[in-house]
């Protein structure tokens, strides 16, 4: 998701105290400093945050951060926010490049991915979330038995995740459909993201994994 260039969009995030502005120095503290002790979880490439603030709103028991590499983007979870603040939710506008750098290893309870960019040249497997190269970022912060959840409806970035997944020493697949919305177990409870509800109206099915850390 690329929005044309908002010129408001960077002094807003710089000013808001819903965005974290200098995550590195919580490095170690994010427990302490800012979830009060509840568990973390991060949307990685949240967009315009629809499916976080859903799930923050459903579960004030833990505390959600919404990361988003561009800011254009972000602005508009953000400008939700200020009209309706939720407590337990904050934005990152960063990049996934930068989690170890933010996060000490174990610091996070589960992940999220949803309709992540496809990158379809073989030549751009790298950039894909769900590659090895960012499994391996996501391994170093997300606790023993924590999670990765991950949903499309990209049939290729599905079945390369499922692989990346498998023969990462570090996660276990616990369980996938290649359709969300038809599976009684899976569906439980699923919070629809702006891009699946896009998707699933055009009739395309929806995929998602779970993976544990082993
Ligand atoms: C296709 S949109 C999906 C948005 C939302 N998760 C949904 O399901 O509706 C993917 C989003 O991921 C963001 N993104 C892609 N690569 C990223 C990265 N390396 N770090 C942070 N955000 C990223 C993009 O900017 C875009 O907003």
């Amino acid at each position: 998701m690329r929005l044309r260039n908002i010129p408001a969009a960077e002094p807003a995030i710089e000013k808001s105290p819903y965005c974290i502005k200098d995550p590195n120095s919580l490095k170690g503290q994010w427990k302490m400093s800012i979830s009060n002790n509840k568990p973390i979880y991060i949307e990685v490439g949240m967009g315009k945050g629809q499916f976080i603030t859903t799930l923050a709103k459903q579960n004030p028991n833990i505390y959600y951060l919404g990361m988003e590499q561009y800011s254009s983007v972000l602005y508009r979870a953000l400008q939700k926010m200020e009209e309706d603040p939720i407590e337990n939710l904050s934005f990152l506008c960063y990049p996934a490049e930068e989690l170890p750098e933010i996060f000490e290893p174990g610091e996070i309870d589960k992940i999220y991915l949803n309709f992540s960019d496809p990158w379809p040249k073989d030549r751009h497997a790298k950039r894909r979330l769900t590659s090895s190269r960012f499994l391996d970022r996501y391994a170093k912060i997300i606790k023993s038995e924590g999670y990765i959840e991950f949903k499309t409806d990209n049939i290729d970035l599905f079945k390369f995740s499922l692989e990346e997944i498998k023969a990462h020493s570090e996660f276990d697949l616990i369980e996938h459909t290649f359709d969300l919305h038809h599976n009684e177990k899976m569906n439980v409870g699923n919070v629809l993201t702006e891009y699946e509800e896009k998707f699933s109206a055009k009739g395309n099915p929806i995929c998602k994994l779970i993976a544990k850390k082993n």
